[in-house]
């Protein structure tokens, strides 16, 4: 976008063109006082979801001021003072990058202390304008075209392993839990596919590698996140002050050692073609392997699984195996080419994303000052300001989802659905954009909908029937005749 108060691409134009400029409803409240309220609506009176909902009824407004946490007591240089955006409109003012920055603002304005990866700012702090955010991002985008040729009998043999681990337990037990063999899948599916290293050559990093990983990441986040232990004890010891890298340290060194001995030929290329040294290249694997696209995972597949799984009266499993099976025919065999053609599973992947994004907020400083144009009003941002998007709102906006609290697995399918993926934004930019050594759109968008679609295509074909519980336990499932 080149002038800051034209209409971004990718959204719905304004009517009337010319719209008033309003002030920005909404309030700090009292220093202290105002931020710690919100904290305890935010976490414990309202949770995240009410909260942003409650702040729209009240001022009559998807853009709004507000604080979000952490705060008080001791995050006393965490500013909590935000703009939330909570349309598409206002939204895709996150991806505009000649109006806002994206330099340490991954979960808002507190950033984890830099000890938990080595002293180094890995690359998803960087701002596309900071010349190592290019050289990390081109590295990745260069993993991920290599490795494509590996990518599906990795991947397919992996799950292979999840669900012999299921059926094992299912023919003892009656119910199998998901949450382990699929949190191992993913995590050596990752390794292997992104840094060429296999945890099956370590006992201890095929046993515990992932609990590390998951420790590594819970901790530097917990700040921000909300639980769901019992109250007051998730303020008092979860929400109210950082806690440092010490404490996973040991099993994040474990990792980190492993990476250098058995990722080595992806660590040399990072350093001749990419000029990173070895501590950048490994430090940064490390997080695009566990907090993109393992934690991505862990959060998405989940729902999808759960979705398909669940007691539907519309006949959705059956509609999804149908296509599955006829697209797949007599070869029996899954490629890309195959699943490109399952048009209602890829709109089931899309609407899951829109339903529930894997990552719910998004934020980004603005560069300058500029003008956000909503649907009735624009608005003044302040250079410096934060904006924060909670994507599962602007995912459920009225102006461009019909229907938009119901899950419609077909929603994008034909030309009316393939028109709103200009709207989905679960990779931090349009379905219909291109991520690149420019923007921060995620380096994994082009994979991670395919992949998902894999999944499924897998499930369906091995299982004539497949039930699950929302908490993945897998209840019955009976094999392909
Ligand atoms: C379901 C899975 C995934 C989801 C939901 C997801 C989502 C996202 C989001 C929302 C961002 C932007 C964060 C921000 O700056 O605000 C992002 C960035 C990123 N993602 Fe993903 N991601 C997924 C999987 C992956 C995978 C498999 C990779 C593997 C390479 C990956 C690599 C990255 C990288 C490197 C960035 C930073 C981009 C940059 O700095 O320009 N992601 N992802």
């Amino acid at each position: 976008m080149s002038s800051s108060s034209e209409t971004p691409p990718n959204v719905v134009s304004p009517t009337p063109s010319v719209l008033p400029v309003k002030a920005i409803p909404g309030s700090y409240g009292l220093p202290i006082i105002g931020p710690f309220l919100d904290r305890l609506n935010y976490f414990w009176f309202q949770g995240l979801d009410t909260f942003f909902r409650k702040r729209v009824e009240k001022y009559k407004s998807t853009v709004f001021r507000t604080n979000i946490p952490p705060t008080f007591p001791f995050f006393t240089r965490v500013n909590p003072h935000v703009i939330a955006v909570l349309d598409c409109k206002s939204f895709s003012y996150l991806f505009d990058l000649d109006v806002v920055e994206k330099k340490n603002i991954l979960i808002g304005d507190y950033m984890p202390s830099l000890s938990f990866t080595g002293n180094i700012r890995v690359s998803i702090y960087l701002d596309p304008s900071e010349p190592q955010h290019s050289q990390v991002k081109n590295f990745t985008l260069d993993i991920l075209k290599r490795s494509s040729s590996v990518w599906i009998p990795e991947f397919i043999s992996n799950v292979d392993v999840m669900w012999t681990t299921v059926e094992k337990d299912l023919s003892k037990n009656k119910s199998s839990s998901l949450h382990v063999p699929l949190q191992r899948c993913i995590f050596r599916f990752f390794t292997k596919i992104l840094a060429g290293a296999d945890t099956e050559n370590s006992s201890e990093i095929a046993d515990k590698g992932f609990g590390y990983m998951n420790a590594w990441i819970a901790i530097q986040i917990i700040p921000t996140q909300k639980v769901g232990i019992l109250q007051p004890f998730e303020e008092i010891f979860l929400h109210s002050c950082a806690y440092p890298s010490i404490l996973v340290s040991p099993g994040y060194k474990k990792l980190y050692n492993f990476l250098k001995k058995e990722g080595r030929e992806v660590i040399q290329r990072g350093e001749t073609d990419f000029g990173l040294t070895e501590e950048e290249t490994i430090h940064n694997l490390l997080f695009i392997i566990g907090v993109n696209a393992f934690a991505g995972f862990s959060a998405f597949l989940p729902e999808l699984i759960t979705r398909l799984g669940s007691t539907d009266e519309t006949g959705l499993q059956n509609k999804l195996r149908k296509e599955v099976r006829e697209k797949i025919g007599s070869t029996q065999q899954l490629s890309f080419e195959s699943v490109r053609e399952m048009e209602l599973v890829h709109s089931f992947v899309y609407e899951t994303l829109r339903y529930g994004p894997p990552v719910q907020c998004q934020y980004a400083r603005a560069r300058k000052d500029f003008l956000l144009t909503s649907y009735d009003a624009s608005y003044e941002i302040k250079k410096g300001e934060l904006l924060c998007g909670y994507q599962v709102l602007a995912m459920r906006d009225p102006k461009v989802f019909d229907d938009p609290e119901s899950f419609k697995a077909d929603r994008f399918t034909g030309e009316k659905g393939r028109e709103l993926l200009k709207y989905l934004y679960w990779s931090n930019g349009p379905q219909t954009g291109s991520t690149s050594a420019s923007n921060k759109q995620c380096a994994g968008k082009d994979v991670v909908v395919p992949t998902a679609c894999l999944f499924v295509a897998d499930l369906l074909m091995r299982y004539d029937s497949f039930r699950c519980s929302s908490s993945l336990n897998i209840i019955a499932v009976e094999k392909a005749k």
